[in-house]
Formats: C-alpha cells, structure tokens, sequence
C-alpha cells in the first residue's frame, strides 16, 4: 500500500486491487497520471475533488482519509472510498464488464477455499479473463498493454 498525504488529505493505494480502469485519470490527471512518478500528485487538486474521483474508483484500489486538523467537511469525506466506509446497503450489484472485470458494489466478503476471509468491502473488482496475478481480484491483466507491461517488469528483474 502506498501512501500520499498533505495537511488536508491522506490518500492510500493499493496496487494489487488496481483494475487500471483508468477512471481516475480520466477523471483527474492533474492528481491521478501514470506516467509520473509519483503517480499521484496530492497537491494537484483541492481536497474535495480528489475524494470525488476515489468515491467513483470501482476496485477499492484508492482509498482516503482526513487528517487531524483537516478543513475538509466530515460530510464530504463519508463516500465509499473512505477508509472508514461501511456499506448500508442490503443488496449487492455485480456488472460484468465485456472483456473487463466484474464489478462488484455493496457489501461483500471472499474467503478462500480453506474458509479464511481475504478481503471484505463495498467495492471490488473480480477477475473474469482467468489472467491475474492476484486472484480472484483483477490487477489489469485483461489489457494487453498491462500485460505487456508486466512481461517487460518480470524480465528486467531477472
Ligand atoms: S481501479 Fe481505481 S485506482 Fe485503478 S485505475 Fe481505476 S479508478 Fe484508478
Ligand atoms: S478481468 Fe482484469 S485481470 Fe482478469
């Protein structure tokens, strides 16, 4: 987990539940790009924008939280992307993404086949193509760039 924090905000990622959906980017690349390093530039965007863009991360992979001494209102820091969230809901929706993940929204626990628990939370993505490196989450395998660019990472470290 990697963290990125100024007096406002702190916000967490988890690079393993990262589907590369790019919804952040797309949504913010004045925070949220790629091809800097690092990939997320805290200072890039008030407080309350960024929290927008991680209510809407559908993997669970950006995370956020307030600082003591925060500005931020408490009100708008409550959305599924904080790391306090708890999820009212009693239903929980699955879209199946075509050639993509599936995404999972509301309340949700994956145990392994030995019955121990992974990971509960309101937001995932699932793996759908049989590709990823962390199963049963999807970490971008589907796309053959990511893949690409995971190939090209495995060989450089040997
Ligand atoms: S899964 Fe979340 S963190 Fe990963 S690219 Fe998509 S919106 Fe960004
Ligand atoms: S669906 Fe994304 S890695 Fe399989």
């Amino acid at each position: 987990m990697r963290v990125y924090e100024n007096s406002e905000l702190i916000v967490y990622w988890y690079p393993e539940l990262c589907a590369h959906v790019s919804f952040c980017v797309r949504d913010l690349r004045a925070v949220f790009d790629a091809k800097k390093r690092p990939w997320v530039n805290i200072n890039g965007a008030a407080p309350e924008e960024i929290i927008k863009v991680i209510d809407a991360c559908p993997s669970g992979a950006l995370r956020y939280s307030l600082p003591a001494g925060s500005k931020v209102q408490p009100s708008l820091a409550n959305g599924s992307g904080s790391l306090d969230y708890r999820d009212k809901s009693t239903v929980t929706k699955m879209k199946a993404i075509k050639k993509g993940p599936l995404l999972v929204e509301g309340p949700t626990a994956i145990y392994n086949m030995k019955g121990e628990l992974i990971k509960e939370a309101s937001r995932m993505t699932l793996c759908q193509c049989g590709l990823s490196s962390n199963p049963p989450f999807c970490d971008g395998s589907h796309r053959p760039d990511i893949r690409a660019k995971k190939a090209e990472a495995a060989t450089e470290s040997k």
